[in-house]
């Protein structure tokens, strides 16, 4: 039966991306004027799962969204990815998740979350998805979900556990969802947030940072700086392709699914793993939109074809 079930399951989010172009982000108090409206499927968890399954992975996603035509959007952009969504309840009452994103000239965003049907993601689905979830051989999961269900679904796992500790959690994680993880994955912010670090530290302090979580693996991703791989006996960075990116959009979450993707074939390479997820990383930015820029494998190679090393 395992070989048959999911390589990856992800449990998080899915939210319906409401995306304007801008020349620059607007400071607080200020209007600036934007490109035409586009509605995007995205979401954290969606965009990971969507990713898994483009670079070739059996997939799952279990999550939520709302009786609404977002909802059914976001249901008909992950199957059609290949996603198995048999663990994506639809919430009455309630919206689906909604991302305000707005994407400047430089390929920079801003989001902000209106979470809607992501929050009833609960210990019941759960213990619904267990099956699944404890079968597999690599979890991922990430924060825009409530943390009650993100640490359920760290303990119902047997194989590695992969989180993405994003957005940045407002106050530190759990213990028992930190012993959970195998592989802590957190940009510079949300490392920040989770070691009270300096945030205009230098290489060597956020890999001391990362070292302070005690875990077995900590990859820091440094946007075009490429990402840092802290282990309690190694410490590495990767640098990234020099790229000109036009929307850094699900750029943390395919680097998430490439990384999960390379510890499916070999759990033991995660040097491998951080530098497959680099690549597959950068080659997102070339495209506008979350699920849209999503790569295959063949397509990480071609969009990264002719750029400089
Ligand atoms: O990581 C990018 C995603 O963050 C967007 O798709 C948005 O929905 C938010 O969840």
């Amino acid at each position: 039966m395992r070989d048959r079930g999911p390589e990856i399951v992800v449990v998080g989010s899915a939210n319906l991306d409401l995306v304007v172009s801008v020349r620059h982000h607007p400071a607080p108090g200020e209007t600036v004027l934007g490109g035409d409206l586009q509605r995007i499927p995205g979401g954290k968890g969606a965009n990971q799962a969507t990713a898994a399954s483009r670079l070739g992975r059996r997939t799952a996603f279990v999550g939520a969204v709302g009786a609404d035509d977002a909802g059914h959007a976001l249901q008909q952009s992950l199957t059609s990815a290949g996603v198995d969504t048999s663990h994506l309840v639809v919430a009455p009452d309630v919206p689906t998740g909604t991302a305000l994103i707005a994407v400047a000239d430089d390929g920079d965003n801003t989001i902000v979350v209106s979470p809607g049907a992501n929050r009833t993601v609960d210990r019941d689905l759960i213990a619904t998805a267990q099956p699944l979830i404890s079968a597999t051989p690599v979890l991922l999961l990430q924060l825009e979900i409530p943390g009650e269900a993100v640490t359920a679904a760290a303990e119902a796992a047997t194989g590695m556990v992969v989180c993405n500790p994003a957005p940045a959690p407002p106050r530190p994680l759990p213990a028992s969802l930190l012993e959970a993880v195998d592989v802590l994955v957190p940009n510079e912010t949300e490392l920040t947030a989770l070691t009270r670090s300096d945030p205009t530290s230098s290489l060597d302090d956020l890999a001391a940072a990362a070292a302070t979580l005690g875990m077995p693996a900590v990859v820091v991703t440094l946007g075009a700086l490429g990402a840092l791989l802290v282990t309690p006996d190694h410490q590495q960075r990767f640098p990234a392709p020099v790229i000109e990116p036009v929307d850094t959009t699900a750029a943390g979450d395919s680097f998430c699914a490439a990384l999960a993707d390379h510890l499916v074939e070999d759990p033991g390479d995660l040097p491998g793993a951080v530098e497959w997820a680099v690549r597959v990383g950068a080659a997102t930015t070339l495209r506008r939109g979350a699920a849209p820029s999503l790569p295959t494998r063949d397509e990480v190679e071609h969009r990264l074809a002719g750029l400089r090393p």
